[in-house]
């Protein structure tokens, strides 16, 4: 089953661009997103939101913090996303117009469920799954679903599951913007065709790997990562952060980029790899300063940057391209090297990187 591959979470990364384009494939032909991929009575539901509550886990909750941002600046939605074990056991002020939504790849663990069940016995009825596996006991109990088709998931570390998650949550985006009046079809069109060429531009990042699998083999020895981002890309750092601790036992944390002076700069020296997530946007000339920020303490960098972007090499500052700057939709494209990233440390270290220790595929147990 394994093929060529050494691992199932290799594999998975590797089936990135297939399982994107099984995902797509609901918005094959045609140049408008139907609210109907989320389930035939969904332009009801989807047209009277005016607010959304994100609930997931994990890998799954980095979906969720990503869509905030597109909710909010797309579809002009405002947007909370919490953790579901924390969601569950707190006073929350329910609103019945809200649209909750729960992501889950595995579609069972337990606090997402329990989670989804306390938002409906406070009244908010609007519900929709994200999930990896159809029949599973989050998606019957919600109003809309959409099933990523992601295929099965062996490995712990959530990979494919991810990317077609935010997918999905940019499907979900665009229908509500259209639904709302804030998308023009002009607007529209540039995002559909951007997410059709999602697949080939994922395969052209998993040909960084030879360089991906360099870096790793020098910070494979660190007891310590640092992963920053900024905006959108915030989330990323974070699921780098989750995946490099997970599987490889380096103990990582991430940050906003513009919350290091605030405290965490206290930790940054010669033997604390940072790695920065920096994509060509808005915000690149503030994560920039961030970044000297690091290199006067004597941190070493490692910039994940995109095409075309003025970083340069030099003393300490290492620097990887992508092969594309990918807008709004580029956190897809930019988890990519973290998780070869976090595979290769995985591999130098010699973990068991698809059942990594202490940790379950389907968490089931609260
Ligand atoms: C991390 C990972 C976990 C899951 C989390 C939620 O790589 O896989 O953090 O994302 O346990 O699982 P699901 O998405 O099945 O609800």
């Amino acid at each position: 089953e394994l093929g060529t591959y050494r691992h199932y979470m290799q594999k998975e990364i590797f089936e990135q661009p297939q399982a994107l384009g099984n995902t797509l494939e609901m918005i094959a032909g045609g140049n408008t997103i139907s609210p109907q991929v989320f389930g035939a009575h969904a332009g009801e539901i989807l047209g009277a939101t005016r607010r959304v509550l994100i609930i997931a886990c994990g890998t799954s909750f980095h979906a969720g913090l990503v869509a905030r941002y597109w909710l909010e600046s797309i579809a002009g939605i405002p947007c909370v996303v919490e953790i579901a074990s924390e969601y569950r056991y707190r006073e929350s002020v329910p609103d019945a117009d809200t649209l909750v939504v729960v992501i889950s790849q595995s579609g069972e663990t337990a606090d997402t469920l329990a989670a989804l069940k306390h938002a409906k016995s406070l009244g908010m009825g609007k519900t929709l799954a994200i999930c990896n596996v159809p029949e599973s006991a989050i998606v019957r109990e919600t109003a809309l679903r959409f099933i990523t088709r992601a295929g099965p998931e062996i490995g712990v570390a959530s990979t494919k599951a991810f990317t077609t998650q935010l997918a999905a949550l940019a499907m979900l985006t665009l229908s509500l913007a259209k639904l709302n009046g804030r998308l023009s079809d002009e607007d529209e069109a540039r995002y559909l065709t951007a997410l059709r060429h999602l697949p080939v531009a994922v395969g052209k990042v998993l040909e960084l790997e030879p360089q991906i699998e360099q870096w790793a083999q020098r910070f494979a020895s660190k007891q310590h990562a640092l992963f920053l981002g900024r905006g959108r890309h915030w989330p990323i750092a974070m699921e780098g952060a989750l995946k490099l601790k997970e599987i490889s036992y380096i103990h990582a944390e991430s940050y906003a980029a513009g919350e290091l002076k605030h405290g965490p700069l206290a930790l940054v020296d010669k033997d604390m790899p940072v790695i920065a997530v920096a994509p060509a946007d808005e915000l690149l000339e503030k994560l920039k300063s961030n970044l000297q920020e690091v290199r006067a303490r004597g941190g070493e960098l490692y910039v994940f940057a995109d095409a075309g972007s003025a970083i340069e090499e030099s003393e300490g500052v290492h620097i990887l391209h992508m092969p594309e700057h990918y807008g709004m939709l580029s956190p897809v494209l930019h988890v990519i090297p973290l998780q070869l990233l976090s595979y290769h440390a995985a591999l130098v270290k010699g973990t068991d990187v698809d059942k990594p220790r202490n940790l379950a595929k389907s968490v089931t147990v609260e």
